[in-house]
């Protein structure tokens, strides 16, 4: 009955050759998530040729194939990073026990909701980013789009995978699930609040893999050290394609940056008006995008204050990014201190995990903030780009709704209204970034916005040919 061929169709390093449940779970998916990605993703783009990179096995030769592929015959894959043989629990009230190769029944649904939560990121963001292709700065560009967008179909599959293979019937139907919610759809809404923004230009677009694929990264490090072993491995190889969304992130501003202070330096000014007259994104413009994308994504680490953290950390579940660099991995005795709008309090850490998570992921923010501010520096500009303040624009938490400048500054309701449209993009900002935005697709030309990059893609030139429209 099988219409597909395992090992080719379907590359993989869990067996899935000789597994006749999982093959079952996964013929009956496969067409749904082809169809999905037909409906949902890049639909206009199915004929293209585009160079991308495929995940053929886990090791150094294999899990960065090039070549050229249309995407709806891209190899979506199931890996798990190689198994560290007598792996411990290296956290929480169960530490120094085995790893766990089952799911144990009192963790049963919270592990399923964790997992369902992460799946659900990946298929929304290639719904977020789905019409992008028509107004890309260039192929390269339109490559690297691409690029993200099977990779992030393939994280779904990650997800789909542990669903399948460890949750059983219910497993099975939350991975329908994951199909059937849409990004931005008003009555099935993508579960977290920032894979419902809209992400309908390219500089939302280089904020998003800046900021949220961070979130990403986090989340995924945090499930590297799960007691739930297949979990922490399969996450340690999203990890490795996460690292690249990133960079299209952080390259993608920093070229944005580079442009706008060569159109500065030409017209000898900083003066918003001119500079975008001239076709460019001004600095403070851009700084609305950083501002809005940041304090979107940090609501993605919930609640600064987490019962829920606490127990799926004291459990074994869910670990803090990095963890092996902590000294203490039980946090019994542990507490910190917390900066609310009542004051400072103390409280016990392991209820504060969400905002230790928090203050790691806004240092690794910092590390591109650091990089454009030199290039901005170096041109001889005083302005410089920051981080806003992690109390800015909150939804969730301590925080949530309270009137805070980018600064960090509880202030008036009525001031902080009156200057939202300075701090966060405005609809005329909106509307002239959109106005921005025009295809262009010939090899090795950029649009008027933003730089070339460095260097192409797998050491080929910036002209290669890297989506070919027909
Ligand atoms: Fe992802
Ligand atoms: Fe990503």
């Amino acid at each position: 009955m099988s219409g597909i061929n395992y090992s080719e169709k379907i590359p993989n390093n869990v067996n899935l050759e000789s597994d006749r449940t999982l093959q079952r779970a996964l013929e009956h998916w496969q067409p749904r998530f082809l169809q999905w990605w037909h409906e949902m993703g890049p639909t206009d783009f199915e004929k293209a040729d585009v160079y991308l990179r495929t995940a053929v096995s886990v090791d150094a030769g294999g899990w960065a194939h090039y070549g050229a592929v249309k995407m709806p015959e891209y190899r979506w894959g199931i890996f798990l990073a190689g198994a560290v043989p007598e792996r411990k629990i290296g956290f929480g009230d169960a530490m120094g026990q085995p790893v766990w190769q089952q799911v144990p029944g009192e963790y049963r649904s919270t592990l399923r909701r964790l997992i369902v939560t992460q799946g659900d990121t990946e298929p929304a963001s290639v719904e977020q980013q789905r019409l992008l292709g028509h107004t890309c700065p260039s192929l390269y560009d339109l490559r690297n789009l691409f690029q993200v967008n099977v990779e992030e179909g393939r994280h779904l599959w990650a997800m789909v995978y542990l669903l399948h293979a460890y949750f059983g019937r219910d497993g099975r139907e939350e991975a329908e699930e994951l199909l059937a919610r849409h990004s931005g759809d008003s009555d099935k809404p993508r579960i977290l609040t920032t894979f419902n923004e809209p992400v309908s230009d390219w500089l939302s677009f280089y904020c998003f893999t800046y900021f949220t694929d961070r979130d990403g990264k986090y989340q995924l490090k945090s499930f590297a050290e799960s007691a739930f072993d297949p979990l922490s491995r399969t996450c340690r190889f999203m990890l490795t394609e996460e690292a690249h969304h990133m960079f299209v992130g952080e390259t993608g501003i920093s070229r944005v940056v580079k442009r706008t202070l060569e159109v500065m330096k030409e017209l000898g000014t900083d003066d918003p008006a001119r500079i975008r007259a001239h076709g460019a994104v001004d600095l403070p413009l851009l700084q609305k995008y950083l501002n809005f994308w940041c304090s979107s994504s940090l609501d993605l680490f919930g609640s600064e204050i987490s019962s829920n953290s606490a127990a799926n950390f004291a459990s074994g579940m869910k670990g803090r990014p990095d963890e092996t660099q902590y000294q203490d991995h039980v946090l019994r005795n542990a507490s910190f201190k917390l900066v609310t709008p009542e004051g400072e309090q103390e409280v016990p850490l392991l209820n504060a995990l969400n905002e230790v998570m928090r203050e790691s992921y806004l240092k690794d923010c910092e590390i591109g903030l650091k990089r454009w501010n030199r290039q901005i520096e170096r041109a001889g500009f005083d302005l410089r780009l920051a981080l806003p303040s992690s109390r800015f624009r909150r939804s969730i938490g301590a925080w949530a709704g309270l009137p805070v400048d980018p600064e960090g500054r509880l202030i008036d309701k009525s001031l902080y209204e009156k200057n939202l449209g300075n701090w966060i993009p405005s609809d005329t900002d909106r509307a002239f970034v959109h106005s921005l935005m025009h295809k262009v697709a010939e090899p090795g030309r950029m649009a008027a916005w933003i730089a070339p990059p460095e260097r192409g893609i797998n050491n080929l030139p910036v002209e290669y040919e890297y989506v070919k429209l027909h």
